[in-house]
Parts: C-alpha cells; sequence; structure tokens
C-alpha cells in the first residue's frame, strides 16, 4: 500500500514543489494550508503538473489543535513535513508575536496530533539562518548555531530543539517519534513546467523574485544591499539551491524515515549546493542566461545580513543519496518562465 504524508502549508512556494516530488515518488499526500501566505494558484499547478486531479487539499490552520488533530483522525499518515509557518525575517521582527505564535504553536500541534494518532516520522523545514555569522566556510551540521539575530530565526531553533527533545522523551515508547531536520540555504528558481513557482504578497523578500519582477517592470530599480562586504566583488555570498533539487531532498529524507534507515532519532542535513554565488553574480547570470538587462543599483548594507555561508552538502550526499543537480543559469531561466507565466506572456 502506498505511504502517505501530509505536507503542512503543502500550497506554499516549497510545499507545492514536495508535493510534486513526493507523488511522481509514489506517495499519496495529503496537503493542507490555511492559505495565509498563498493562494490556490501553484496547488492548481501541482494537479495539473502531477496529473492528478483529486490529490486531498485540506484549509487547516495548525495553530487550530482541534483542527490539527481531526485532521491527523481522517487519513492514515505516514510522516509529516512540516512547512506551515511565517518566514519573513523584517516581519519577524516587528511582530515578534506573532511569529512565536504561528510557528511555534503550529509545530506543536503538528507533533502532538502526530504523536496522538500514531504518525512517527516528522520532517521539519529549517533553514542555515541557525548558523548565523559563521567563523568558518562551508557550515557543516556540526558548526555551531548562533544566536538568532530574529524572530524568525529563534522559531527555527526552538522548533529545531523542540523536536529533538520529542525524539528524546518517545524514543523506545509506542509513540516513538523520529526526526529529519533539512537546513536549506536559498531555495530559488520555479518548477521546468512553469505552472509552479514562487509567489511573494506585496514586495518581495527575497532576492530571486525582486529580480523577476523588476525585469518584467512591477519594480522599477533592485538594490543590492552593500557591494563593500569582503567578498571577491563585494556582494555577499549564498549557497542558492533549486526548488526542485531542494524538493528532491524531501524525497530521500522521507524514504530514509519510511525505509527505517535512520541511524539517530533526529538526523540534520544541509540542503545545499556548496558553491557560494554572489548577489552580483546571480544577477549577471540571470541577465545572460534569460538575455535581458536588469536595473539595478547598489544600496547601503541591510542590518542582519551575514557577509558569506554557503554549506557543506557532504553528509546529505553520502547519507541521503541526495545531490543538487541544476545549474544556477537553469534555475535563473526557470524563474523567469515562471515570472513570464504569472503575467500571462
Ligand atoms: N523560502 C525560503 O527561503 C526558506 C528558507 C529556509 C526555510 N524555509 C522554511 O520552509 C517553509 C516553507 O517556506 P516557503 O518558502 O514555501 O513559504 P510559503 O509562505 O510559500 O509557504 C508556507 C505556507 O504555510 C502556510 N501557513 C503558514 N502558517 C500556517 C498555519 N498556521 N497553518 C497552516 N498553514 C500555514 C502559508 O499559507 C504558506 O502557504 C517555512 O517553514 C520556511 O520558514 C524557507
Amino acid at each position: 500500500m502506498k505511504k502517505t504524508v501530509l505536507v503542512s502549508g503543502g500550497a506554499g512556494f516549497i510545499g507545492s514543489h514536495v508535493t510534486v516530488e513526493l507523488i511522481q515518488a509514489g506517495y499519496e499526500v495529503v496537503v493542507a494550508d490555511n492559505m495565509s501566505n498563498c493562494d490556490l494558484t501553484c496547488f492548481e499547478g501541482v494537479k495539473k503538473i502531477t496529473g492528478r486531479d483529486d490529490i486531498p487539499f485540506e484549509k487547516t490552520d495548525f495553530c487550530d489543535a482541534a483542527a490539527a488533530d481531526a485532521l491527523f483522525a481522517k487519513y492514515p499518515i505516514d510522516a509529516v513535513i512540516h512547512f506551515a509557518a511565517f518566514k519573513a525575517v523584517g516581519e519577524s521582527v516587528a511582530k515578534p508575536v506573532m511569529y512565536y505564535k504561528n510557528n511555534l504553536g503550529s509545530f506543536l500541534n503538528v507533533l502532538e496530533a502526530a504523536g496522538a494518532h500514531g504518525c512517527h516520522n516528522v520532517l521539519f523545514s529549517s533553514s542555515a539562518t541557525v548558523y548565523g555569522e559563521p567563523d568558518v566556510v562551508p557550515v557543516t551540521e556540526r558548526s555551531p548555531r548562533k544566536p538568532a539575530t530574529s524572530p524568525y530565526g529563534a522559531t527555527k531553533q526552538m522548533c529545531e530543539d523542540i523536536l529533538r527533545d520529542t525524539v528524546r522523551a518517545t524514543a523506545g515508547t509506542p509513540g516513538e517519534i523520529k526526526g529529519i531536520l533539512l537546513r536549506y540555504f536559498n531555495p530559488i528558481g520555479a518548477h521546468p513546467s512553469a505552472l509552479i513557482g514562487e509567489l511573494p504578497r506585496g514586495v518581495p523578500n527575497n532576492l530571486v523574485p525582486f529580480i523577476t519582477q523588476t525585469a518584467i517592470g512591477k519594480r522599477e530599480c533592485l538594490s543590492i544591499f552593500g557591494n563593500d562586504y569582503p567578498t571577491p566583488d563585494g556582494t555577499c555570498q549564498r549557497d542558492y539551491i533549486d526548488i526542485v533539487d531542494l524538493a528532491k531532498a524531501h524525497v530521500c529524507a522521507v524514504a530514509r524515515m519510511m525505509d527505517g534507515k535512520m541511524t539517530e532519532g533526529c538526523e540534520v542535513y544541509n540542503i545545499g549546493t556548496g558553491r557560494p554565488v554572489s548577489v552580483l553574480e546571480l544577477v549577471n547570470a540571470f541577465q545572460k542566461v534569460n538575455g535581458l538587462k536588469l536595473n539595478y543599483r547598489f544600496a547601503p548594507r541591510r542590518e542582519g545580513d551575514v557577509t558569506a555561508i554557503w554549506a557543506d552538502p557532504s553528509l546529505a550526499n553520502k547519507v541521503l543519496g541526495w545531490k543538487a543537480g541544476r545549474s544556477v543559469e537553469d534555475t535563473l531561466a526557470a524563474a523567469w518562465a515562471w515570472e513570464k507565466h504569472l503575467a500571462g506572456k
């Protein structure tokens, strides 16, 4: 019988790409989302890509404990991938209570409901933000976590700890929970079909939607924050990971859990390419691959931005059997195709 995976926050950017990959790998998927940061565009796209019109969709707010419990009662859920969270760093600084309430509350309810209904496998979407400004790059999973610089980052660290504690407390009991923490670096791009992608509400917080919106004329000018960093071209360096590659990492992790291959109760993996790319290099690559000229300017540094961070992904390469495969050029072409799709071009 097919295994069932609940994807919380599954109508969002990462969740929709993960849903596609899970279905294509032969899993049943239940998508649940409260629609606080999305509409049905991506879910409809997922149905088209997979040719599946019958994917269960539940409008569920995971901060509602009874609703979370009802979901686990309704479906035979073997594993849950938890994406349901707010993710804007700046907004979290302005609205900390809203962030702690949503990101912690939703995860606690998922864990409680999973435990109550015999779901033993929990995958949490964490972030490279837990490493803060690293002393040494690339970062490995053993690199120290630094004090969070925003409430958003704090919620990621706290949820990591909550999952670890839950794994420890339930080990060897009938309600045993196994956990995997995937620490994403910078997910970018869109599905090659251009039917799903990033759909920011209002002014984008992430670089690539800002680039594509500037290219299409929705924004006048892209600001590159800081060109005086101690990096080769003065702009920040990041590890940009293609969204489809990132999604495939989830399938590998879920399979490892379901197949009973985990060697620790709670495992952690960096999900990145291992290649640093500067903001300016990314902008230039976007222009080149899409044959466009982008209106951009250099602006002062932005508070909270780390100079350079990229992953050592060798653990995920070795243990999960996963490796980032798509080139930055292909990824940026896909992001541009998605923006044009949104504009009906
Ligand atoms: N995109 C990134 O750069 C990035 C990097 C690292 C980690 N993450 C994490 O990955 C996860 C998914 O990110 P994304 O980029 O797809 O964001 P997203 O906003 O597109 O997706 C999150 C989804 O969760 C839903 N949601 C939020 N709170 C909810 C709740 N209480 N109940 C039900 N649904 C709820 C939203 O409506 C949204 O559709 C988040 O936890 C985010 O923190 C994202």
